[in-house]
């Protein structure tokens, strides 16, 4: 089956062409100026529209354990609700239970894929426990294409490893090539911080926000950065929050550092101050890291223009508001943390970033798809509109108006953290490998049809 593209914009992260577009089954055959129709069986007509390179979010938590329950989209639900907002792949994260090999962790995270997911799908591995006997199923990882690892400097006595762990996953990355993705904050300051507020009878959801200071993302930050150095391999930091934080990222970058990082709409468009006087309802809002003082928006959205953050994700670990961030009621430690968002990435950035300003349409298309699609080792299978990469596309129409409320959303959760927020530019239709699987925003496609994605590991090449 071959389908024409014609008449649309072409949209990658270098440049931007008038140009038609040619599926040939599951991938691109040809990108240029003037195809003729009587190449194609179908032809379709995308004149005004955007042809962008399908999203890819690199950080989603689907049926994750966490706290007692699990976030509420499985990999149907939330890869779903990922493709009608223009994601066509996500990578992730398996978690390793404490006491158990890596590679169950990776056989029970394929089994809640299967015959669920709707896109193609990674996996990042969560390493909770990593004794010397353990390095080499690392290794092990990397041959099953799980290229990143992430690892926790918060979480104290659930997912925290210390810095010696952290410093032998790291040196095991100079050897396999993988990633180290890094929760940095200091779960050990912030521990004390929590108990002294719960010792004081602080236990609405806002004291979340106000136990986690800036300075202990930042110092993590810092450190992780100072380890990776001395390792000699790369480190990402996933959904950085705050100034503090991005500081030490850019002087790390500025020094010639391949340290990497990614944030999150929450952070770009949410803030402390919106939350504030919300009372119980501010655990809609409960994550980690939390929302920031709203002065830290500017310099987020400056980290992703001058390029010392490279990646926007999501983050989406959705927990329904009646009844899972309910199991904290009476104590903020024990709502679930995360919430959603794998629906509205590209709608936000593209209305705060593109629309107010903020970047080009390029750079959005690298933020969302391309530097995650290196970085993560799927580059140019995926995060690139050219001949031979995979057919994941979506036409995007920069005009629509849309407004986000968890009345319309797709999520399997009770809430936005958006909602009300009206945004201009919107998926219409989407193609995964080639397969239009969503149609005038309307989803199409079979859940099953995902595909699980072995990503390279790059060993830091990704430039
Ligand atoms: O609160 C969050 N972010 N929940 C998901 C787990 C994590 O740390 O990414
Ligand atoms: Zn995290
Ligand atoms: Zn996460």
């Amino acid at each position: 089956m071959k389908t024409l593209i014609q008449n649309g914009t072409i949209v990658n992260a270098g440049a931007s062409v008038k140009a038609d577009l040619l599926i040939d089954g599951a991938v691109i055959k040809e990108v240029r100026a003037a195809i003729p129709a009587s190449a194609a069986d179908k032809v379709v007509d995308a004149t005004g529209l955007l042809v962008l390179p399908g999203g890819i979010d690199a950080h989603t938590h689907l049926d994750m354990p966490f706290g007692g329950t699990n976030s509420a989209d499985d990999f149907e639900t939330g890869t779903r609700a990922a493709a009608i907002g223009g994601t066509t792949t996500i990578v992730d994260f398996a978690i390793q239970s404490k006491g158990t090999k890596i590679r169950s962790a990776l056989d029970t995270w394929w089994k809640k894929a299967d015959g669920k997911a709707c896109i193609d799908y990674g996996l990042h591995m969560i390493v909770t426990d990593l004794p010397d006997a353990g390095l080499e199923d690392m290794d092990d990882m990397v041959r099953e294409g799980v290229a990143s690892f992430k690892l926790f400097m918060a979480y104290p006595n659930v997912l925290m490893v210390d810095d010696a762990t952290i410093f032998k996953a790291l040196k095991q990355t100079a050897k396999n090539g993988a990633l180290i993705c890094m929760h940095a904050e200091n779960g050990s300051v912030i521990d004390v911080i929590v108990r002294q507020a719960l010792a004081e009878g602080k236990t609405a959801p806002i004291h979340h926000m106000l136990t986690r200071p800036t300075k202990a993302e930042a110092e993590a930050v810092h450190r992780a950065i100072a380890m990776a150095e001395i390792a000699g391999v790369p480190i990402y930091i996933v959904h950085l929050s705050s100034e503090d934080a991005l500081n030490q990222v850019r002087e790390a970058r500025d020094r010639g550092l391949p340290a990497f990082a990614e944030t999150c709409p929450q952070y770009l468009l949410l803030s402390l101050e919106d939350v504030a006087d919300k009372g119980w309802e501010g655990a809609k809002y409960v994550f980690t890291p939390p929302l920031r003082e709203r002065k830290n928006q500017p310099k987020l959205w400056e980290g992703l223009r001058q390029d010392n953050l490279q990646v926007v994700s999501t983050d989406h670990c959705p927990f329904c508001f009646e009844d899972q961030k309910a199991l904290g009621k009476d104590d903020f430690t024990k709502i679930p943390n995360g919430g959603p968002g794998i629906e509205n990435r590209l709608q936000l950035l593209h209305h705060h970033g593109v629309g107010k300003g903020n970047f080009s349409i390029n750079r959005f298309v690298e933020l969302v798809s391309t530097a995650p699609a290196r970085i993560f080792g799927m580059y140019p299978r995926k995060g690139v509109l050219a001949a031979g990469s995979d057919a994941d596309l979506v036409l995007w129409d920069p005009s629509e108006d849309y407004t986000i409320s968890a009345k319309t959303h797709h999520m399997r959760v009770d809430y936005s953290m958006f909602e009300g927020f009206k945004v201009r530019g919107n998926a219409r239709d989407v193609y995964s490998r080639g397969e239009l699987i969503v149609s005038g925003g309307k989803f199409i496609g079979k859940a099953g049809r995902g595909e699980y994605l072995r990503r390279e590991a790059r060993g830091g090449a990704w430039k």
